[in-house]
């Protein structure tokens, strides 16, 4: 049975305080390692400067980090910002005395960003898009074109639904049922993982994000990967102002 509103940001954020746990050995697992590169190809997929101030949204554990922090010099910063306290604790843990000062881990709501208009170069967010609805994308959007600078960009990715037919049944069927399996073994709730399924079904691909990001005033590019078992957006806030 599916629980109350499931886009409810506290239930959200109680859903992965309750995954933390597991999220991270499941999540390789059942992507058969394809979540690590498509993390990479997103990051790739923008030009980041080496001193950027980089925003990372829906970070879980700080699963972008370390790439992030080998693009900067020691003037770049990292704020990753997650609504799970159990996620941000674990991604906490991860941060060396070293990075301590050029990352910071924020628990906070992606909708309602604590960071300053215009501060950062870049926003960066895998994985964390399918427990939006419409609505809250197109907030997420207005918080994306606030925060960033005239000419910054933005790369976002998400598990997505191929169109193809071929694909589709038994992505479908491995998300219904191999991934609460694989959670179940992981020592997980399989509902919670069952859930993520019912959230990528109905998530679909980044093509109505895309339209979502694109209605603030950035441009938008909307990129397939893996014939579309991963989709996602990149694209840039203009240096100037319409008008
Ligand atoms: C599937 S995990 C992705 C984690 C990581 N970025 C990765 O690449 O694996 C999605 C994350 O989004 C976070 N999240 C969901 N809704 C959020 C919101 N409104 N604000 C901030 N974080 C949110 C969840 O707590 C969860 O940690």
């Amino acid at each position: 049975m599916i629980p109350c509103d499931i886009y409810d940001p506290l239930f959200v954020g109680r859903l992965f305080d309750e995954m933390s746990r597991t999220y991270g050995v499941v999540n390789m697992i059942s992507s058969l390692g394809f979540a690590r590169r498509w993390r990479r190809q997103c990051l790739r997929s923008i030009s980041i400067p080496r001193s950027a101030a980089i925003l990372d949204l829906m970070t879980g554990t700080g699963e972008l980090c370390p790439d992030l922090l080998r693009l900067l010099d020691p003037a770049g910063r990292i704020q990753a910002l997650d609504i799970s306290a159990e996620m941000c604790a674990r991604a906490r843990k991860h941060v060396s005395p070293d990075d301590s000062s050029r990352l910071h881990i924020l628990q906070a709501d992606a909708l309602s960003c604590p960071i300053e208009d215009e501060s950062v170069d870049c926003v960066v967010s895998t994985f964390g898009l399918k427990t939006f609805n419409s609505r809250q994308l197109t907030s997420l959007a207005t918080e994306v074109y606030r925060v960033l600078r005239p000419g910054g960009q933005f790369a976002f990715l998400e598990i997505s639904v191929p169109r193809s037919g071929l694909l589709r049944l038994p992505y479908i069927a491995y998300l219904r049922y191999v991934i609460p399996l694989i959670g179940r073994l992981a020592l997980g709730n399989p509902d919670n993982y069952r859930l993520l399924g019912v959230y990528t079904s109905a998530f679909g691909d980044c093509r109505k994000t895309a339209d979502c990001f694109a209605s603030t005033g950035l441009a938008v590019e909307f990129r397939s990967y893996f014939f579309g078992c991963a989709t996602g957006i990149t694209g840039v806030k203009s240096r100037w102002k319409a008008g």
